[in-house]
């Protein structure tokens, strides 16, 4: 084990229960809610999910073939031990199967080593991102750790489950039986492989992982073979959840995080030790395609950003879009309430675009007010030019957590287009689907998940992309809920 593996697993352990839970007086399974949105955050119990054939509402275009696969994290609590925080949750993946008007859904938990081991034991038995557990199995590397919770991505035959602090898991697409850890070549074996691989219209696949500081950046062909691959000193923070890719550039935005390293020695979460320096900056690092040594580093003020939509440039000019999160701690906060089935403040993420002058150094941000989070864009512009963004919104939700509404933006005119399912519903990530045989960007469906609220069941909804106002043109029922995800995509057959 070399020397920075073993400093990300110091980083990684934590030991020592926590007696917060019980001195929080909260119910014996750790979940009293009086607000029934939060109902999905009770999680699932470890086993699968099946329904052969979803009760389909309108018409399900008859060209929308394929699968969505979507991850996220469904296991909550074991015995009278629940997670506290919504990251940590063991990775439950589901497969859609759309076609001739028909729906079928599948949910497997991804069969990780910690997972297949706990669920054995019926109890906790290692440390989680944001809950400090005792290790009482070895801890050989992030893998060990690794939940598998956060976004899919299919190559072939080979369907992977992802997580931003370890490797891909590779999984049966047919059945969502888990292969095992996959590894891309013998020297990056346990390299992090993070949760959002930018796939262009080639197939070109970019991603990256950080470990300890450093920056793994990595360019996979169609086929799944490693073409180039870098590991670079930027001083990454703890946290680096996505990045964006355009015509000419890797982009990356550093936020201001600190790391306790003394606070996780002695036993406390990663969460728990994380820090937030609101004098900043937040640097922007732009890495060039050709030549990943080849850095550029700008400094913008502090901000806290999990997603971005697309990039493009024209080589002097790179403009980007993202999503701007709540700052620390208070987006862990409102992470662990709603595990504790709590309301969270008011405080929403938001659309920004951001110009980059490369010539100049000039940075600017252009903001907007609407509460939304995961952004997609059209597979087709992925590292082109491009005019729409989907997000799922909040319209008029009051109290309540959640978006209930979705929205395109066309970033070049501020144009926008919103449907709002009402009050009694929350909407998840939604994903551009491309219409057989168009071209135009934005000519499809715009396919994602979403849960009822008074009925308790959990829905697949397809709307025509391009006129979201006209509402869902089906949705598919499922006779149960599920709990919420992250991210999916969707593979036409
Ligand atoms: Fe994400």
């Amino acid at each position: 084990m070399d020397t920075t593996r073993r400093s990300l697993l110091t980083a990684l352990l934590a030991g020592g229960l926590n007696p917060e839970l019980l001195a929080l007086g909260l119910s014996a399974d750790g979940f009293a809610s009086d607000a029934p949105e939060l109902a999905p955050f009770r999680g699932l119990d470890g086993e699968g999910l099946d329904t052969a054939s979803a009760i389909v509402e309108g018409r399900l275009p008859t060209a929308l073939r394929g699968r969505y696969f979507r991850n996220g994290p469904g296991l909550m609590q074991r015995a009278d031990q629940r997670y506290r925080h919504w990251f940590d949750g063991d990775g439950f993946m589901q497969a859609w199967t759309l076609g001739d008007g028909r729906a079928s859904h599948r949910g497997r938990f991804v069969q990780t080593d910690k997972f297949r081991a706990e669920q054995q034991a019926g109890r906790f038995l290692l440390p989680a991102f944001g809950t400090a557990i005792n290790a009482e199995r070895p801890v050989r590397g992030p893998d060990s750790l690794n939940v598998a919770n956060t976004s899919v991505l299919l190559q072939g035959d080979r369907l992977y489950a992802l997580w931003e602090g370890g490797s891909a898991h590779e999984l049966d697409p047919a059945t969502l039986a888990t292969r095992g850890v996959k590894t891309w070549s013998a020297e990056l074996r346990g390299m992090p492989f993070s949760a959002h691989p930018k796939v262009e219209a080639d197939g070109t696949v970019w991603n990256f992982g950080t470990a300890n500081g450093r920056l793994a950046v990595y360019q996979i062909d169609a086929a799944g073979s490693v073409r180039r691959h870098a590991v670079l000193d930027v001083g990454a923070p703890a946290m680096l959840h996505d990045f964006v890719v355009s015509q000419r550039h890797l982009v990356f935005l550093l936020a201001p995080i600190t790391m306790d390293m003394a606070a996780v020695r002695a036993g406390a979460s990663m969460v728990d030790a994380m820090g937030w320096n609101p004098a900043g900056p937040t640097r922007v690092l732009v890495i060039d395609k050709a030549d990943f040594s080849r850095q550029r580093i700008f400094e913008m003020p502090a901000a806290l950003v999990f997603h971005f939509g697309n990039a493009w440039d024209d080589g002097r000019m790179l403009r980007l879009d993202y999503v701007e999160s709540v700052p620390l701690p208070q987006f862990n906060v409102a992470a662990e309430q709603i595990m504790r089935g709590q309301r969270t403040a008011r405080e929403v993420s938001m659309p920004r675009v951001l110009e980059i002058d490369l010539q100049t150094g000039r940075l600017r941000v252009a903001a907007r007010d609407e509460a939304v989070e995961f952004p997609v864009v059209d597979p087709r512009v992925v590292a082109q030019r491009h005019r729409f963004v989907w997000y799922p919104t909040a319209v008029d939700t009051g109290a309540r957590w959640g978006f209930n509404g979705l929205m395109r933006l066309n970033i070049e005119t501020g144009a926008r287009e919103r449907f709002s399912f009402g009050a009694d519903t929350v909407v998840e990530e939604h994903v551009l689907v491309a219409r057989p045989g168009s071209t135009k960007e934005g000519e499809g469906w715009l396919v994602g998940m979403g849960y009822d609220i008074k009925r308790q069941r959990s829905f697949l909804s397809v709307f025509d992309a391009m006129a979201l106002a006209a509402g869902p043109v089906a949705r598919a029922w499922l006779p149960y809920w599920v709990p919420y995800g992250f991210h999916g995509r969707f593979y036409a057959t």
